[in-house]
């Protein structure tokens, strides 16, 4: 079962001393306040065994986990669920990896998976860096997701957006060929930064056309996240990738 997030920064070192080979790693993601419901409670602590992931598991074989050999998509930073429970109810041919740190979020998805009884569905309670490093296999993903990532308005911050160049690179070494990087915001300098990052990034190319946004497609449902900004009278940027090598 997940555990609460350390509210420390991040360092791999043990020792409580700054470790040298190990520099702090930036990370894209704050611990949020956020009271867990009873019913949220009670999701994690029945229905993890059944949908929940760990670290220490290790590389996962998909084919062992959903046992199929259907397309998986992995999708960082799913919130509250809404929209991945959504759409692994409507594309039950897909498989799904969803990944966020935030517990009330990863205890609703939990909920809507065992009500719906969905079973093409997998859930980590961990940071996605990690996730991708410990646990999927190189060139195994038919499609990555994320959608509105935290987008760390000032430029002191910008260092925290999940979305660089090594970033880029190691979604492109977790994708198939032909496998697709799906982001979206509703913040348009990052989405010009998630532009400036990936029209460059070696092996992709845009779906869209050179510098072009994509329309958001009819399989995307909207998100919490999608719903505030609008409300705020903010636009919608979606961005898609392919992996060509
Ligand atoms: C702005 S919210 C968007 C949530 C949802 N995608 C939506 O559109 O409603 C971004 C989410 O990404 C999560 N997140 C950020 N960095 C992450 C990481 N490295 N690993 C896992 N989750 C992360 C945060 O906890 C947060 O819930």
């Amino acid at each position: 079962m997940p555990t609460d997030m350390p509210s420390e920064p991040y360092s791999p070192s043990t020792s409580g001393t700054p470790d040298v080979e190990h520099p702090r790693r930036i990370r894209s993601f704050v611990k949020r306040a956020g009271r867990m419901t009873p019913s949220q409670e009670n999701a994690l602590e029945h229905y993890w065994p059944r949908y929940g992931l760990e670290l220490g598991q290790g590389a996962l074989s998909f084919s062992n986990l959903f046992g199929n050999d259907h397309p998986v998509i992995m999708e960082i930073g799913f919130g509250m669920g809404d929209s991945l429970s959504t759409m692994a109810a409507t594309m039950p041919e897909n498989n799904y990896i969803g990944i966020e740190v935030h517990r009330p979020g990863v205890g609703r998805l939990l909920n809507n998976l065992a009500t719906q009884e969905l079973s093409n569905v997998r859930v980590f309670c961990e940071d996605a860096i990690e996730v991708m490093a410990q646990c999927i296999q190189d060139s195994s993903l038919a499609g990555v997701q994320l959608f509105f990532p935290d987008p760390w308005h000032k430029k002191k911050h910008h260092k925290r957006r999940i979305v660089q160049p090594s970033f880029a690179q190691d979604i492109r070494h977790k994708l198939s060929t032909g496998g697709v990087f799906h982001m979206a915001t509703d913040w348009q300098p990052y989405a010009e930064h998630m532009m400036e990052v990936m029209e460059p990034a070696q092996g992709y190319s845009n779906q869209a056309g050179a510098t072009q946004y994509s329309p958001q497609p009819d399989f995307r449902p909207s998100t919490k996240f999608q719903r505030r900004g609008e409300g705020k009278g903010h636009g919608v940027w979606d961005l898609m990738y392919q992996k060509e090598c």
